[in-house]
């Protein structure tokens, strides 16, 4: 089993990096997001470090976006973060901000679900439910091949995410989207916590 710190310490070290409600619901929601494909991939022992990886993986990027996965490790390391999982969160930035490579089926699954839960939550603010629960896959391979919506979301990155972790990106998408679903209420209740 991975070490990693107790949630109360990782939720701690996010919000002292990071002010705005958005980030903090971006690392909750990859956060969830993660702990479900532990479960899905045969991973259960070690959810709570995938899920943890899931939470603090962008800890440096609001108040150092320059310094994106440069900074991480030294925050991490306040909080006694194994190497293991400093590994984990620098390789999302892999080929965009910094050569730490994806090794771990982990590491690829971050880099590949977090770009596409951003995809996601955006599609999701635009229906009337303001929720993916009702979002069929359908639907969302019509946004992902939609480029002037929520362009930001970069379908080259997820696109490779896919390709690295050798599935179609269907599944990735509909894989993904069930992790939404299933996390969405904890992400919620987490936010009405803050
Ligand atoms: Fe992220």
């Amino acid at each position: 089993m991975k070490d990693c710190p107790e949630r109360e310490k990782a939720l701690a070290l996010l919000r002292k990096y990071n002010g705005e409600p958005f980030h903090i619901q971006h690392g909750l929601t990859v956060e969830g997001v993660m702990r479900w494909y532990a479960g899905e991939l045969g991973y259960g022992e070690d959810a709570d470090f995938w899920a943890t990886v899931g939470l603090l993986h962008d800890v440096d990027f609001e108040k150092w976006p320059e310094a994106h996965c440069k900074k991480a490790p030294e925050l991490l390391r306040e909080i006694g973060c194994s190497d293991d999982l400093v590994h984990a969160v620098c390789s999302h930035g892999y080929g965009i901000c910094c050569d730490v490579e994806p090794v771990e089926e982990m590491e690829k699954v971050l880099f590949a679900a977090d770009e596409l839960t951003g995809l996601i939550g955006a599609a999701a603010r635009m229906r009337p439910s303001k929720s993916c629960q009702d979002m069929e896959l359908s639907s969302l391979k019509k946004k992902f091949k939609d480029k002037k919506f929520a362009a930001g979301c970069s379908r080259d990155i997820i696109r490779t995410g896919a390709e690295r972790l050798g599935w179609e990106l269907d599944e990735l998408l509909n894989k993904t989207l069930e992790a939404m679903k299933a996390c969405e209420d904890a992400v919620n209740a987490g936010m009405a916590e803050l």
